[in-house]
């Protein structure tokens, strides 16, 4: 399972980086505004960041399918060509994942709530189809069953979208859909740093340090010690 960051602010992402092995971004339109900067300006920062092999996911606006297709254009000329497009998996949704394919587009199905809009989007070509865990919980279904399900339904019906998982809570949510191997998952700075955060391990470290210290002296370590 890859891990990416769902976020928009350029030094979050330097801090993610710097200790998680993660291997790309995802953003929203929300995510984006929250920045309060120029769309563009902050997708180029990141884009320099991560690298220009790294996965990028950019999500269209636009209402028609002709807009989504624009969007896509403007999106992969100014990110490049190996940005993925995020298109909503609704009516208009379904036709632009069509045509931005037939454009050599890299797509993610998003805002996917249902088992079926992940089917219909994979039958359209999609590459990640992207189920929502912790809104679709708010609905009063089952968000981790929903992915389960899913990653099954791709794998059965020899279809090769991969579920990029979004949308979670806590760190038990992605480690419930690490454990089944679904294809990557995206999470928030706050789930990420919580994937590691556990009071009994820096207690444990805490521990061996002063024991070290007890027998070299203050401050000693493996390199300084007799
Ligand atoms: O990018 C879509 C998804 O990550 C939304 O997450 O936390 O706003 O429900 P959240």
């Amino acid at each position: 399972m890859k891990l990416m960051i769902d976020e928009g602010q350029i030094q979050v992402i330097r801090r993610l980086y710097d200790v998680f092995p993660a291997e790309g971004v995802t953003t929203n339109p929300s995510i984006l505004a929250k920045t309060g900067r120029p769309p563009y300006e902050v997708l180029k920062e990141i884009r320099a960041f991560i690298g220009k092999e790294a996965q990028l996911h950019v999500q269209v606006t636009g209402e028609s399918r002709e807009e989504m297709l624009e969007e896509s254009r403007r999106i992969r000329r100014e990110l490049g060509e190996n940005t993925f497009i995020k298109v909503p998996v609704n009516r208009e949704g379904m036709a632009a994942i069509r045509l931005m394919k037939q454009d050599k587009a890299l797509v993610t199905g998003t805002a996917v709530y249902t088992r079926m809009q992940a089917y219909l989007a994979a039958q359209a070509g999609a590459d990640y189809v992207a189920p929502y865990v912790n809104r679709i919980d708010n609905l009063g279904a089952d968000g981790i069953q929903t992915v389960k399900d899913i990653h099954a339904l791709f794998r059965n019906n020899g279809l090769s979208t991969q579920v990029l998982a979004a949308s979670f809570k806590n760190s038990q949510q992605v480690q419930e859909l690490c454990l089944c191997g679904i294809g990557a998952a995206t999470v928030s700075a706050d789930v990420m740093e919580r994937l590691l955060k556990n009071d009994a391990v820096d207690m444990a470290v805490s521990v061996f340090r002063k024991d070290f210290e007890g027998l070299c002296g203050q401050g000693k370590t493996m390199k300084d010690c007799g």
